[in-house]
């Protein structure tokens, strides 16, 4: 018996999975040249904008019914594929609304600043401004989300307008967190000066950036997934930042562009075989290190007395098999604030 799995990084309101990227990427093009040439999380947008509320909220029910199958008792859920305002508080609205009928907790985060939108390709700065002057305000008010993320990466946004979106989020009570080295490296400074919760994939951390990182209450997430599916040889040096003293999580990244699974234990597994973190390593990652990832560390991701009893039960004899049966799911029974679940294994 573990504690619930914590999965600290999903972006499940999507509307379709995304085939053609897929099959190019097979045929040899990179995830930034599909999303140069209009594909990538771009190609998520329309799906997302033509869909109704309650369509999004049963693709995000379906998705979190799939999760607590395989032990997660707490996911961290984003926006992020709407690009506008009404987009984005609809996808805030299907996390809320599925929520209500999962028994586990959802901690929402609002991810506007996912990529620019195609209608503000010549004026970046324009779209920044209103994620801090109307979206975040307007999501902060309805208490729609706790976080606000941003994807820094060439292409995407950059350190400098991160730091005006984090400085909108704190200003309304948000957190923050961010994806950031992923492909490319950013200096973190930058971002570690607002006290982001999490910083996100951490593929290519600059040496100069480990001390601070270390002494700060920021969480290195790690997501194996995403380097999985998108084919690459390199996976994030985890026992680098472990020992330099950094507080290392995982989670699945559940996306339709890089990382379309909802298994923890198969993160768990990939940390081990591709990250070389021993099993104990990675169950930790997967569930106090990802609850202070969260900041819910004094209620979840231990067993402990006065936190929450939502507990994962796996049918193995010893916990290095969670690691060892890759993309088996031996997660067999759940229990979620005390309650057992009832589900069927499939
Ligand atoms: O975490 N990197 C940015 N966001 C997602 C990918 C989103 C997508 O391709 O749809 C990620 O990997
Ligand atoms: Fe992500």
């Amino acid at each position: 018996m573990l504690p619930g799995l914590i999965d600290c990084h999903t972006h499940p309101v999507f509307a379709k999975p995304r085939l053609i990227d897929f099959e190019k990427r097979i045929a040899g093009a990179s995830y930034e040249e599909i999303a140069e040439a209009g594909g990538g999380i771009r190609s998520s947008q329309a799906g997302v904008r033509e869909a109704s509320r309650n369509m999004l909220a049963d693709k995000v029910s379906f998705a979190f019914r799939a999760m607590l199958r395989h032990g997660t008792t707490t996911v961290e859920a984003k926006s992020g594929y709407g690009l506008s305002l009404e987009a984005e508080v609809k996808s805030l609205e299907a996390i809320r609304e599925a929520a209500k009928y999962w028994p586990s907790t959802v901690k929402p985060t609002l991810l506007a600043a996912h990529v620019v939108p195609q209608e503000y390709k010549d004026r970046p700065d324009d779209y920044v401004r209103l994620i801090c002057e109307e979206i975040i305000p307007l999501v902060a008010k309805r208490k729609l989300a706790e976080y606000v993320d941003v994807f820094c990466e060439r292409g995407a946004f950059t350190v400098e307008q991160a730091e005006r979106i984090f400085t909108a989020a704190r200003q309304h009570g948000l957190d923050t967190r961010a994806h950031v080295c992923q492909f490319t490296p950013s200096r973190l400074s930058g971002l570690l000066a607002h006290q982001a919760a999490s910083l996100d994939h951490m593929d290519c951390v600059a040496d100069g950036d480990l001390r601070s990182l270390a002494s700060s209450d920021t969480v290195a997430v790690l997501l194996p997934g995403a380097n999985y599916f998108l084919g690459h040889k390199e996976f994030p040096d985890a026992r680098r930042l472990i020992e330099a003293g950094i507080a290392v999580a995982l989670a699945t990244d559940y996306n339709p562009g890089t990382s379309p699974t909802v298994s923890m234990p198969i993160v768990i597994s990939l940390a081990c075989t591709h990250m070389n973190m021993t099993p104990a390593e990675a169950i930790a990652a997967s569930t106090i290190n990802a609850a202070c990832a969260l900041r819910v560390q004094t209620q979840k991701g231990s067993i402990e007395p006065g936190k929450d009893a939502d507990l994962a039960v796996f049918d193995v004899a010893d916990y290095r098999e969670i690691a060892y049966w890759f993309a088996w799911n031996r997660c067999a029974e759940m229990v979620v604030g005390g309650e057992l679940q009832g589900f069927s294994k499939d």
